[in-house]
């Protein structure tokens, strides 16, 4: 470690803690946070941050959102978990909420992102079974290639990521490949009778914000109908308004089967996700069949149904499609050798670095941190830049001056 990027004797005593104490499954910038404000996070040395990561878009309406704070502060001094073992008087009402907010006739509460999708792909294959008339345990489920949907053993299994799946094998069977953006070879799987979905995020968030081209979604959306397969949008990044839409989706005005939603449905409370989808897909899971103790708890149906309010009072998907803009041509005007491309749609950009050492977006990140910007590497040589969406054009003006003084003390 460069000693300019040494962290204060203060912060050293955490990250010490954390190095003896903890399972070493992540490799954080060495900064440690106590206190979140809107687009602002805070160091144990009083030391104040631009967040361009927001909690990999949990926090997209900005930290500790006070309609939000003061929601959860009175729900958990009220209620906060039955199990669904007995009814609650807020799940119902969340349950209509959501439905109705996005236009599905029902919701599968979960908790965490990668629950929502094990749950997408129970239903599809379920779907599969009973509807579609695939043969018992014959579905398969197709995926694109650099996805990236958690970290359990199904989510690992349909992975192209070495550091995820390698040594955790074997892995589930019944899940298959396609190149992503490439509708041929979409096309050439979904021919297969005993296919029951084609699970894909509308861009690609951890691959470093790959966007698919125009059309691509229209694209799957019509493929999917023409051979009877579910179409299932993991929005759980892309979703709730980051990329300058209420869903990644809405760019092209297509309607997945499935939606799976997660992150930002509580503002970076609490883990809560949510499974949307019709009657005919949705009814194929019976009572005892599937659920979560956490799932659908009072907490977070009071959280999730202000989280999804504040989107739209606040305006945060217009927000986030004019400071998006913004953002991509500030970043562009600085005109730096060591920035090969800007990307990205709404709040959800990156930059892909050009260097010849593939450690400098790396060192990149630990000079932001010392000016006062956190962000984080993605797959080597990409930096994502995700402030939460409420972020203004002052504070756009402010960090992209940050950045460009980062980018001139490489060499
Ligand atoms: C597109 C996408 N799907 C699923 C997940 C998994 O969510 P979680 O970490 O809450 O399980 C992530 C997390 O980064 C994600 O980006």
């Amino acid at each position: 470690m460069h000693t300019n990027h040494d962290v204060s004797a203060n912060a050293a005593k955490y990250l010490e803690l954390e190095d003896k104490f903890g399972a070493h499954n992540y490799h954080p910038i060495p900064v440690v946070l106590e206190k979140g404000e809107g687009v602002f996070l805070f160091d144990v040395d009083g030391k104040r941050y631009f967040d361009f990561l927001s909690g990999y878009s949990a926090v997209n309406q900005g930290h500790c959102h006070p309609a939000i704070v003061k929601t959860l502060q009175e729900q958990a001094a009220r209620l906060t978990l039955t199990s669904r073992a007995f009814h609650n008087n807020l799940l119902g009402e969340y349950e209509a909420y959501i439905s109705a907010y996005f236009g599905y006739d029902k919701v599968l509460p979960m908790n965490t992102g990668v629950e929502g999708g094990e749950t997408a792909i129970k239903l599809a294959r379920r779907w599969g079974y009973n509807v579609k008339g695939i043969e018992e345990n014959k579905a398969k489920i197709i995926f694109a290639e650099g996805n990236f949907w958690g970290r359990t053993l199904a989510a690992i299994s349909s992975s192209t990521d070495p550091s995820s799946f390698k040594g955790f094998g074997p892995y589930m069977p019944g899940f298959e490949l396609v190149p992503y953006n490439d509708l041929t070879a979409l096309e050439n799987q979904l021919k297969d009778a005993n296919v029951a979905a084609f699970m894909v995020e509308p861009i690609q968030g951890e691959a470093g914000v790959v966007l698919p081209d125009d059309g691509y979604l229209k694209g799957v959306r019509d493929l999917c109908t023409k051979y009877n397969v579910l179409f299932i949008a993991d929005e759980i990044q892309t979703g709730l308004a980051r990329t300058g839409k209420m869903l990644a989706c809405d760019h092209e005005g297509v309607r997945p089967d499935i939606l799976i939603l997660g992150k930002a449905l509580s503002g970076g409370t609490l883990p809560i996700s949510a499974v949307l989808a019709d009657d005919i897909v949705m009814m194929q899971i019976k009572p005892g069949e599937h659920g979560s103790t956490y799932g659908g708890n009072p907490l977070a149906c009071a959280v999730a149904i202000k989280s999804l309010e504040v989107l739209k009072s606040e305006k945060m998907a217009e927000n986030a499609e004019a400071m998006g803009v913004l953002l991509r041509a500030e970043l562009e005007k600085l005109n730096s050798p060591f920035i090969k491309l800007v990307r990205g749609r709404g709040l959800l950009n990156a930059i892909v670095i050009n260097h010849k050492d593939p450690e400098v977006s790396w060192e990149l990140c630990l000079h932001l941190r010392d000016l006062g910007l956190l962000a984080k590497p993605t797959h080597g040589d990409k930096i994502r830049f995700a402030p939460p969406l409420i972020i203004t054009e002052s504070q756009i003006k402010e960090a992209v001056s940050i950045i460009g003084e980062a980018l001139k003390r490489l060499s």
